[in-house]
């Protein structure tokens, strides 16, 4: 799902938002690990302040290992809990239920003297479109779970998935927006496809890419397309055109499908595991 905003929007999700986070212990943030500055909103920590934090570096099938270790300790730092995971796998989701716990001690021990035992822990999911959140929620509650609603004490028109006797998750995500302001975050989520392409020119897009991979990424054009990286950008699309046999009538070459070729290639991961932001970016 694609979302366009508007202010009238933002105002929206965000009063959603204050009113679903007063029902929470727990805010578990989704970040694309390829870009986790560009695809976070930090207007979530005025309004998940006070809560336990937990992010989830999610796709982290297609980013770099050692960028995620670094982002790991940077977010540890600033206070968040961390977990590196692939929704769509089900890969790191294990390691969740044991970092909640530890995120949420404070308020275990807080029931546990007031006599409160094993009141569940409250959670909700939170991230900008296309981060994965309902891939997610889907492979990690999964179907085996039972839903709650509009009983007696649950609050009425929420519903709770009960993952077990220690944690529950509001089912419907709620919805960050994009840092718009910034342009070098367009182009980020443009690059990574969680902007959609229509509004987008593929071969500027591609030019972008190559100008990346070159500089820090080097070999991994050469590796793929037999690129030689000293050229200027549009050569060397041009040279992966020749090289993908895209080419127009009268042998003319298609760089329009070697940009669409180069695009897909980079999202998928065949170019490797690739992350666009390391934490000493300034973003
Ligand atoms: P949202 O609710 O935050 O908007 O995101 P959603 O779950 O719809 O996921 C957006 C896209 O990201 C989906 O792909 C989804 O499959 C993919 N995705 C989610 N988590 C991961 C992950 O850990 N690794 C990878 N590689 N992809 C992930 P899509 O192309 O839009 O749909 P589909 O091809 O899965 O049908």
């Amino acid at each position: 799902m694609n979302y366009q905003w508007y202010p009238g929007h933002m105002t929206k999700a965000k009063r959603m938002m204050q009113e679903d986070i007063k029902l929470i212990d727990l805010v578990i943030e989704l970040v694309d690990s390829r870009v986790p500055l560009s695809s976070r909103n930090p207007d979530i920590d005025e309004l998940g302040k006070n809560k336990a934090r937990l992010i989830l570096l999610n796709k982290s099938d297609l980013s770099d290992d050692k960028a995620n270790a670094a982002w790991t300790e940077y977010f540890n730092e600033k206070g968040f809990h961390v977990v590196k995971v692939n929704a769509r796998s089900g890969a790191g989701l294990k390691a969740i239920n044991g970092v909640i716990q530890e995120a949420c001690k404070e308020k275990i021990q807080r029931d546990r003297k007031r006599g409160i035992l094993n009141r569940p822990v409250r959670a909700m999911v939170v991230g900008i479109p296309n981060v994965g959140k309902s891939t997610f929620i889907n492979s990690y509650a999964g179907k085996a779970c039972t839903k709650t609603g509009n009983k007696p004490g649950v609050t009425k028109g929420k519903q709770w998935i009960k993952l077990n006797k220690q944690l529950e998750l509001l089912d419907t995500p709620g919805i960050l927006w994009p840092k718009f302001e910034d342009q070098s975050v367009g182009l980020k989520l443009a690059m990574i496809g969680s902007i959609k392409d229509e509004i987008m020119n593929l071969e500027e897009l591609a030019l972008e890419i190559i100008v990346f991979l070159v500089s820090s990424y080097p070999g991994a054009l050469a590796k793929r397309y037999e690129a030689d990286e000293t050229l200027e950008p549009y050569e060397i699309l041009k040279h992966i055109a020749a090289f993908r046999k895209c080419l127009l009538k009268g042998s003319e070459l298609d760089t329009d499908k070697a940009a669409k070729i180069l695009i897909e290639e980079f999202r998928s991961g065949t170019l490797g595991k690739l992350s666009l932001e390391i934490p000493t970016d300034k973003v």
